[in-house]
């Protein structure tokens, strides 16, 4: 019997002190991800500057008048298994970050400056929560939700954004309704919009059919 428990007790050991020698699974990049993450790479190749994301600044603006520099697990190595990603986010006065969503992730905005609406459309009942938020707020906003944000304020507006994934997925509502290459026609029908609409977004958002 004690033998026995000496046995137990030498498994217990080496496989909790194989659990707590792994501090942090850095991700290697030079393998493909898979949905569980990246593999880890060899301990012996971390350096502290996989800890360290130094681009996280204002980035160029894009068509809607905002930069967003996102610092996620395939340029952030050490994001790998933790569950999160971060973003720099900069909007111009006027600016606008269309409506879209992120299947696989919460969003948390942290207000850094200037005033911004933002706001979602909840699922169950299509209800909008909007909200103008400046510095000293925090906003969800759940995952899987249509949402959206202004810049409503004078100057540009500026916040810190947190997602609940690594590498959060992104469908932006017009591109995928006007973006795509599906025919005119049922875009009419599925939309309940006029051809000459149809026509402009499809322009617009570089559709094609
Ligand atoms: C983008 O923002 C700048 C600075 O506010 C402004 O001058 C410019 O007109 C804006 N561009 C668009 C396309 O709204
Ligand atoms: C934000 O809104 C508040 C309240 O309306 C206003 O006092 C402030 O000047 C605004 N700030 C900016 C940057 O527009």
């Amino acid at each position: 019997m004690m033998f026995r428990n000496f046995f137990l007790f030498a498994f217990l050991l080496s496989t909790t002190s194989h659990v707590s020698a792994i501090d942090f699974c850095i991700a290697d990049l030079k393998v493909a991800r898979t949905p569980a993450g990246y593999p880890c790479k060899s301990p012996a190749t971390v350096t502290v500057d996989d800890f360290v994301f130094s681009n996280y600044l204002p980035g160029k603006n894009n068509i809607f008048n905002f930069s967003f520099t996102l610092a996620y697990v395939d340029i952030f190595p050490s994001l790998n298994g933790l569950g999160f990603s971060m973003a720099r986010f900069d909007i111009e006065e006027g600016g606008v970050v269309p409506m879209h969503t992120h299947a696989d992730a919460d969003e948390v905005i942290i207000m850094l400056q200037g005033n911004l609406t933002a706001g979602f459309i909840s699922s169950d009942s299509n209800t909008a929560f909007v909200k103008t938020i400046s510095e000293g707020n925090i906003i969800v906003l759940p995952k899987g939700l249509l949402h959206f944000a202004l810049n409503v304020g004078k100057g540009k507006a500026s916040a810190n954004v947190i997602y609940s994934s690594v590498k959060p997925s992104v469908q932006l509502f017009d591109v995928a309704l006007f973006g795509n290459n599906l025919d005119s026609a049922i875009v009419e029908k599925t939309t309940f919009l006029d051809h000459a609409q149809v026509q402009k977004l499809k322009g617009q958002f570089k559709g094609s059919g």
